[in-house]
């Protein structure tokens, strides 16, 4: 593994430190909701008919179904995005607040994605309540789907009117949990970087020198989400590092077997762990299953013709060349990922895969960089050369997981 990914993979391992913000959320009202919808329509000219929102909505129903949602471009859109401000969110955490921790251009914040064949369904955050009433969404994975679990929460609390408010945020071991009471609806995020158990479980404390992944145990953090009824998995960065061991129990005698094993064959192995689990365990009729994609690194500034050791520091525009791909997205990795889920198909058991890389592929601008809070504090040479410390894997917020956000929403009530 070059330098530059061993860097990537050390720094997705150096937030996770969380500080727990105590303070209620404050909720956009219901009533300024309507206005901008109200303003939408006359924008749009929608509203002519008695019935043509319906109209409107089946259309869509309709278009959805057929239409890659994932193939597209950024747009623009300052009238629309973003969708909720950093710092009326109680659940933003430090790692993606990237206004509060200086930066100053924030046209990151309002770029909309664009499909090519159709317009993705406008969020709606009521809507999307009354979907989860009563219900549990659980997202598993690293910190990027934490980056994404937190987008959801921001999108869903800015919207809770007043009276009805969200829960503080709780944390127990690796769950973190929001809850919305008057819906009794939980959106929750569970620490497992690499779905399997591994040394790098602690939510807090997972820098460890070498990381040793317990290939065939998954229970003991599948118990925590065999009740969900919606499950969102990722998992990728993690798997990367050169340096990670295979630990396996021999069904023979027992005896555990540790060996470096390469890079897309212990993928597999971990993903079949669990998939046999989701076989197993969960109700395939009654619970919905998303695994997203790999999400992009922006290190290689050669890579979108900057000088190579330039990297998404100081990017504050998209990249625009149609199917742009960044060498950090491993497309061996994909069809991995593809192929499990494929097979998992065949026994019965449907996953959608949200394709998030290439859309993600083109926001270079999108990344925290230098824009979030440093856990270890900075050394004078790292201060005198900001790409050197830049955070080009996670995402600012408002941002691009509220665009993953809107994907998934669109698959939970159009796909
Ligand atoms: C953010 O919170 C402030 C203070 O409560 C409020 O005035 C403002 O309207 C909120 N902004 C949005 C976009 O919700
Ligand atoms: C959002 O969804 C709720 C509940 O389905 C609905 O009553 C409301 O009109 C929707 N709002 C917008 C802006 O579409
Ligand atoms: C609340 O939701 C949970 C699932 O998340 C369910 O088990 C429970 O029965 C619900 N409680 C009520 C009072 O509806
Ligand atoms: C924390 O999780 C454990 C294991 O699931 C559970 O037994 C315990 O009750 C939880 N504690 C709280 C405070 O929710
Ligand atoms: C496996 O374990 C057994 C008994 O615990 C031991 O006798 C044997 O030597 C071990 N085999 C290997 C290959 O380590
Ligand atoms: C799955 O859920 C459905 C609806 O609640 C139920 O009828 C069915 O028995 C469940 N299947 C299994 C295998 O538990
Ligand atoms: C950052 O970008 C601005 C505008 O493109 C440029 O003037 C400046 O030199 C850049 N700074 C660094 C350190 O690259
Ligand atoms: C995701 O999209 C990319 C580019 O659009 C494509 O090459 C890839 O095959 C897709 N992967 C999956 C799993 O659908």
């Amino acid at each position: 593994m070059s330098q530059i990914e061993a860097e990537q993979a050390k720094l997705m391992a150096k937030t996770e430190q969380i500080v727990v913000v105590r303070k209620w959320g404050i909720g956009l009202s219901f009533h300024s909701l309507i206005a901008l919808f109200i303003a939408a329509c006359i924008i749009t000219g929608f509203f002519l008919t008695k019935d043509s929102k319906q109209m409107v909505e089946e259309d869509q129903k309709n278009s959805q179904n057929d239409c890659d949602l994932f193939s597209g471009k950024w747009v623009f859109d300052d009238k629309s995005y973003p969708l909720y401000t950093e710092k009326n969110c109680s659940f933003m955490l430090d790692d993606f607040a990237c206004e509060k921790f200086g930066r100053k251009d924030l046209k990151y914040q309002q770029w909309r994605w664009q499909p090519h064949d159709c317009d993705l369904p406008r969020f709606n955050a009521t809507a999307l309540l009354e979907k989860l009433r009563g219900k549990r969404l659980v997202f598993v994975g690293d910190s990027l789907n934490r980056n994404q679990w937190v987008s959801l929460v921001c999108l869903v609390e800015s919207s809770i009117p007043a009276p009805l408010k969200s829960r503080d945020r709780l944390f127990n071991g690796s769950l973190f949990t929001f809850k919305a009471i008057e819906y009794n609806a939980s959106i929750d995020f569970y620490w497992a970087p690499f779905l399997v158990e591994s040394n790098c479980d602690d939510p807090f404390h997972h820098r460890v020198q070498y990381r040793i992944v317990r290939i065939q145990a998954i229970e003991k953090h599948a118990r925590h989400w065999t009740d969900a009824d919606i499950l969102v998995f990722d998992s990728y960065i993690w798997w990367l590092e050169d340096t990670i061991k295979v630990l396996w129990e021999s069904s023979e005698n027992g005896n555990a077997t540790l060996e470096q094993v390469e890079m897309v064959r212990r993928y597999d192995m971990g993903l079949k762990t669990w998939a046999d689990w989701l076989e197993k365990h969960v109700n395939h009729t009654t619970t919905k299953l998303f695994f997203v994609s790999m999400s992009p690194s922006h290190l290689r500034g050669e890579e979108w013709g900057m000088e190579a050791n330039q990297n998404c520091y100081n990017e504050t525009e998209p990249i625009f060349k149609e199917g742009y791909w960044g060498s950090l997205s491993k497309p061996k990795m994909m069809q991995e990922l593809e192929a499990t889920i494929e097979k998992l198909k065949m026994r019965g058991v449907k996953v959608d895969i949200l394709n998030i890389t290439q859309l993600s592929e083109y926001r270079k601008d999108a990344h925290p960089s230098i824009y979030r809070r440093q856990w270890v504090p900075l050394t004078e040479e790292q201060l005198s050369k900001p790409p050197s410390f830049s955070d080009c894997g996670h995402w600012c917020l408002p941002g691009v997981p509220d665009v993953w956000n809107e994907l998934l929403y669109a698959y939970l009530f159009y796909f």
